[in-house]
């Protein structure tokens, strides 16, 4: 029992939450509790102070065991405070009390934040594994025409009185269109923030110099450090290209180039050498890696063979991992965010809208069951309130999806690109079964990360 003002009396029953997970992260431990999405990181004494409330103790018997050993008033003290600091951050449960928490409606606010504009499903390249191949081969068979300029301006104005945040530029290749500069310019002028997706092979210096006024962030798709590796996936030619690209972006003065790799069977060999290649020769930021999604090719059928197998992911990121932290010291990397997430917000935080107008969930995910509705019929605002796919988004929460439904992590891991479930069983609600180990180690990782930026709750005895 506890007084009027919280403090832990004789007769308190006090244990850990039975669904913490502990996670080593030496010489600290981290305690995450599922229940409240709440963590702490601990030294190896309170770490032994918390496991000793796996089983429910009686604090006044507890006192007599432990502070018996340990003797004196001070001790005494100060493990109080620390027993307390453990109910009030959710690791330590008292009396059986245990929170009654809505994740759903807890945290996640539906309203469109980010936009994907495909504004041209032409591409300068044929990446092998480019999940938009198929999609273009539709386009031709199509009977919108493709979207012009001026479309897009109409577009942007009605997503901006939406309160949009942020606009990302994506295709095709987008720098076909020579007008992309003068739409980026003007969608930050309405003060949304501008990110631009290029395979940064057709990056001249003039253009460079363009792109620095115009885009708030250039992500540039690079996906090894040797050579042969980037072009076998990506075409002869490419890699110097790109990598001219990227100089040309920095000699202009771009201060936010983000290189995004993709994870592929083929470049599996000497991908750990990126970071120090973009670090170090190219001087840029590097992304976590993306996993190479499995795709529709253009006959139609789903393609994986460019999907790794989870031990070789494992493996190839573990080594990357080590290389990031070496060559992006955590003092220099940007905040990251661990949850709670139910979803990724496909549908609901974010839609993509394709070069003929059909408006998808999410920019990996153009697939013709998904299309929520066309443009040229309907504003954005009323496909959101009248799609019956965006409604069925609006409800889709990790809680739902088979076994992550069950798993401590859900919250931290989300269950993974929903892209990658649909990718591989044609179903957005369907388990990463494959993946649940990458995912599983990215969650933990992310935490550690997290917590070690923060103070630890010690306790010395
Ligand atoms: C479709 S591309 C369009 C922008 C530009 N052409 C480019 O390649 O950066 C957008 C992003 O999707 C990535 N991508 C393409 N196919 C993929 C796949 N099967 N799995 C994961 N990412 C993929 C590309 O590497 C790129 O970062
Ligand atoms: S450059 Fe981008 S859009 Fe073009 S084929 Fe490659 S991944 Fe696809
Ligand atoms: S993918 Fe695996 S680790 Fe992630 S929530 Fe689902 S079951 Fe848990």
């Amino acid at each position: 029992m506890t007084d009027s003002e919280g403090n832990l009396g004789d007769c308190t029953r006090i244990r850990m939450y039975p669904q913490v997970q502990i996670i080593d992260a030496p010489p600290h431990s981290i305690f995450f509790s599922p229940c409240n999405h709440r963590w702490v990181k601990v030294n190896a004494d309170g770490r032994r102070i918390l496991e000793s409330f796996r089983n429910e103790q009686v604090l006044g018997e507890w006192f007599a065991k432990y502070v018996g050993n340990h003797g004196g008033d001070e001790i005494g003290t100060r493990l109080s405070q620390f027993i307390s600091s453990q109910v009030k951050a959710g690791i330590l449960q008292v009396d059986g009390f245990a929170p009654a928490v809505d994740w759903r409606s807890a945290i996640d606010p539906p309203n469109l934040q980010k936009v994907y504009l495909e504004v041209t499903d032409r591409c300068n390249l044929k990446c092998h594994y480019c999940y938009n191949a198929w999609n273009r081969q539709r386009s031709q068979k199509r009977q919108r025409r493709p979207m012009s300029e001026d479309d897009w301006y109409r577009l942007v104005e009605e997503i901006h009185t939406m309160g949009v945040l942020e606009i990302v530029i994506t295709g095709g290749e987008p720098l076909l269109c020579g007008w992309v500069v003068k739409l980026a310019r003007h969608i930050r002028q309405l003060g949304i923030k501008t990110t631009l997706l290029t395979n940064g092979t057709l990056l001249s210096s003039d253009l460079a110099r363009q792109l620095v006024e115009c885009f708030d962030r250039v992500n540039i798709s690079l996906d090894s450090s040797v050579e042969e590796k980037h072009d076998f996936g990506r075409g002869k030619g490419s890699f110097r290209k790109v990598v001219e690209g990227v100089r040309a972006l920095r000699q202009a003065g771009h201060r936010a180039i983000i290189v995004k790799p993709v994870l592929a069977q083929h470049n599996l060999e000497g991908f750990a050498d990126l970071p120090r290649f973009v670090r170090e020769e190219l001087g840029c930021f590097l992304y976590t890696p993306t996993l190479c999604l499995p795709f529709r090719a253009p006959d139609g059928s789903i393609n994986r063979s460019f999907t790794p197998e989870l031990e070789d992911i494992l493996q190839a990121l573990g080594a990357f991992s080590a290389n990031f932290s070496r060559y992006y010291p955590m003092s220099e990397r940007p905040p990251i965010q661990i949850g709670p997430h139910v979803s990724c917000g496909l549908g609901k935080r974010i839609v993509s809208v394709d070069s003929h107008g059909d408006v998808f969930p999410c920019q990996a995910l153009h697939d013709p069951d998904l299309v929520c509705g066309n443009w040229y019929d309907s504003s954005i605002q009323d496909i959101r309130n009248s799609s019956d796919l965006i409604k069925q988004l609006a409800e889709l929460s990790i809680l739902d999806v088979r076994t992550c439904g069950q798993c401590p992590w859900a919250l931290l891991c989300s269950g993974g690109c929903r892209a990658f479930a649909f990718g591989i069983y044609h179903d957005l609600k369907a388990f990463n079964e494959d993946f649940c180990g990458v995912l599983l180690e990215s969650a933990r990782s992310r935490l550690v990360e997290f917590a070690s930026r923060c103070e630890t709750a010690s306790i010395t005895t």
